[in-house]
This record gives C-alpha cells, structure tokens and sequence, in this order.
C-alpha cells in the first residue's frame, strides 16, 4: 500500500517579525506577526509519498537528496500526520523550488507549508485550515502564515498546548493588487546562526528585547490598520523600523548576531535616500543579509533601475501578493516513488 498527495505553497514576507518563542518544543511565539504571502512564481511543490518500502523518511529538493538531518523540521510534522492517520510508515518527500535554494532566499516556509497540505492530503485528512496551521507552525514557526495567501496574521495564542496560535487572514490576495514584494539575493552562502537558534539567545540574553515586546502591541495595530486601508506611507515606515529593530535586538544578544553586512546597509541607505521625497519603497530583513523590498506598482521602475545600479545583487525575484496553497491532483512522483 502507498500514499500520495502533492500540494504548492509560497513563502511569506513579515511586516512584523516573529523572533523569540515562549514554548520551543511546540513552537508558540512570544508575539503575534503579520506577513504577506508571496505569488507562485516563488512557490515550492512538494509530493510526499508514504511507503511500506521505505526505511527512513527522505528529503529530495530539486533533483537532489539531502543528508538526514535536514530532516529536522520535517519529522515533526510527518510523526504528528503520522499519528491522526493512524499510520507507521516512512515518507519521500520530494519538492521542487522555483527560487533557486543556492539564491539564499530560504523557503523554509514555503516547503513545510506544502508539506502538511500534501502529507495531509496523501492520507486523506480532512483538516481544518486552523488545524493545518497548527501542524505547519510545529515544523517551523513561519510557514504557519503560509496556509493563507493574502495578508495573514499569525496570532500568538495564550493556551500552554497552542490549540490558540495559528495563521489567521487579514485580507486576501485581491486586496491590494497594487503592491509588489521583491525577494533580492544579494549573498547565497548559508547563514552562520540559524534563526532558531538565534532567536533563543536573543530571549535569553537581550534587554531590548523586553522594550521590543512591550511596544509591539501598537505596532501589530498600526500594521494592521495600514494594511486594512492600503496605506502604503504607513506600511513602509513600520517595515523599515520594525526591521530594524530585530536587527537592534540581535544585536543586543550576546554574543551578537549580525545578519546584515556593508551590502545590506548599502541597501538600506540607498532606499532612504530614494525615500527623500515622499516614502515610495521600503525594506525588511529576516535572519540573513538578503533584502525583500516593498514598493507599489507605479513605483516598480524606478526601484529596480536603483537596484541595478548595485552591481552585488545576483537576483531579484518579482511577486505580486499570492493566493491560498493548493493541493494538486498531479503528482511529481509515480506509485513506485520514481520521479515522473
Ligand atoms: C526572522 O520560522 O525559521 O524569518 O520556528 O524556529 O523554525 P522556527 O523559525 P523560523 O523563523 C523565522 C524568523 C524570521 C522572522 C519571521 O519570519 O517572522
């Protein structure tokens, strides 16, 4: 007997940052966050095929198998779809990414959002999209935002089990047709702090972090109104500090995590000079030195003329706001687990 399900999901870009969790083992953030989910010229597709004949569970991305530990994230997910089907077997998980994995745009997000809808999918689990959140957060925090397209608010929660903490949409992907998010690579090498381990250090050791909590409730409101009535002055200005402020707080983490280098300061700079008029692009940074930038559709040309100007940029990739993830009935793997 085996199982199949595929499914598509597309990474998401945070406005107000998840850093720092109140449960590691559930993965329950110490705030709420807000992002907005890419279009599928960026999405991951994932086919999970559960076999009697397998030994292990096994990642392939793009053509090629990862060693066991890049499994990490993965098993948790798996064991607890595992568990609702009533099933032991092992699992292929066998994805392809649009975006390149060398681009260092890390799609951690993307690929265990399409997990869980696929694995679920495989074994017939008709589950809620709040539960289906619940399952991608305890692979990795941030792809519980993935399970909407749109705008989407992963809301904190105060239940000690995280029944409570899960993606919740803010508005849908025809909600601001105008806007446009640019994921940009400007360093492909992996990171030297991963964000989980980061962001645990950060809790442990950074006073600023408190400040940063203490303050973050009228963020998510002004976020939230701007998004609501598609001001983009205001959405710009709270990225820019929001972003930063993490980056202040990683800083403040002992020893300190320095995500950005010259070239993302040259990014934020050359954004603030081309802001001197009136507010018309602004960047985010996650755990890595790689910008997304947030413009609107009338302002598309002039950003990218000001980023081809920078010769360390390697690629840029273009994406309006996307739709839902989708489970799709055509599979990239055959019953016998070969790749069609
Ligand atoms: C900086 O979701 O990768 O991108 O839950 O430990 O797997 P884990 O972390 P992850 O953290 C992402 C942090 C961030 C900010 C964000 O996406 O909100």
């Amino acid at each position: 007997m085996v199982y199949i399900g595929t499914a598509e999901a597309s990474p998401n870009m945070p406005f107000v940052k998840y850093w720092g969790k109140r449960n590691e083992a559930l993965i329950l953030p110490m705030n709420s966050n807000i992002s907005a989910t890419f279009d599928s010229s960026l999405a991951t597709r994932t086919t999970v095929f559960f076999s009697e004949s397998l030994k292990a569970d096994e990642l392939w991305i793009n053509g090629k198998q990862f060693p066991p530990e890049s499994l990490d994230k993965a098993i948790p997910q798996l064991n607890i779809i595992r568990e609702l089907a009533g099933i032991q077997m092992f699992a292929k998980i066998y994805s392809i990414s649009k975006v390149p994995v060398a681009a260092g745009l890390s799609s951690s997000s993307a690929g265990l959002c399409a997990l869980a809808l696929a694995s679920a999918s495989a074994l017939g689990l008709k589950l809620p999209a709040e539960e289906l959140s619940i399952i991608c957060r305890r692979g990795s925090g941030s792809s519980c935002r993935s399970i909407y397209g749109g705008f989407v608010e992963w809301v904190r929660g105060d239940k000690t089990d995280g029944s409570d903490s899960y993606g919740v949409q803010i508005a849908d992907d025809k909600h601001w047709p105008e806007l446009r998010m640019l994921a940009v690579s400007i360093e492909e090498t992996e990171k030297k702090v991963k964000s989980r381990a980061g962001m645990k250090q950060t809790v442990l050791t950074s006073t600023l972090y408190q400040k940063r909590l203490q303050d973050i409730g009228n963020t998510l409101d002004s976020v939230r109104n701007a998004i609501r009535n598609k001001n983009f002055q205001s959405l710009a200005e709270l990225t820019m500090k929001e972003s930063n402020n993490m980056h202040a707080v990683c800083m403040d983490t002992w020893p300190p995590i320095l995500y950005l280098n010259d070239n993302s300061r040259t990014v934020i700079q050359s954004i603030h000079d081309f802001n001197e008029g009136g507010l018309r692009a602004a960047y985010t940074f996650d755990a890595g030195p790689n910008p997304y930038i947030i413009t609107e559709e009338k302002n598309l040309k002039s950003v990218l003329e000001l980023l081809k100007k920078m010769s360390f940029i390697k690629h840029i990739f273009i994406s309006k706001i996307g739709g839902n993830p989708r489970v799709l009935e055509e599979h990239l793997l055959n019953e016998k687990g070969k790749p069609v």
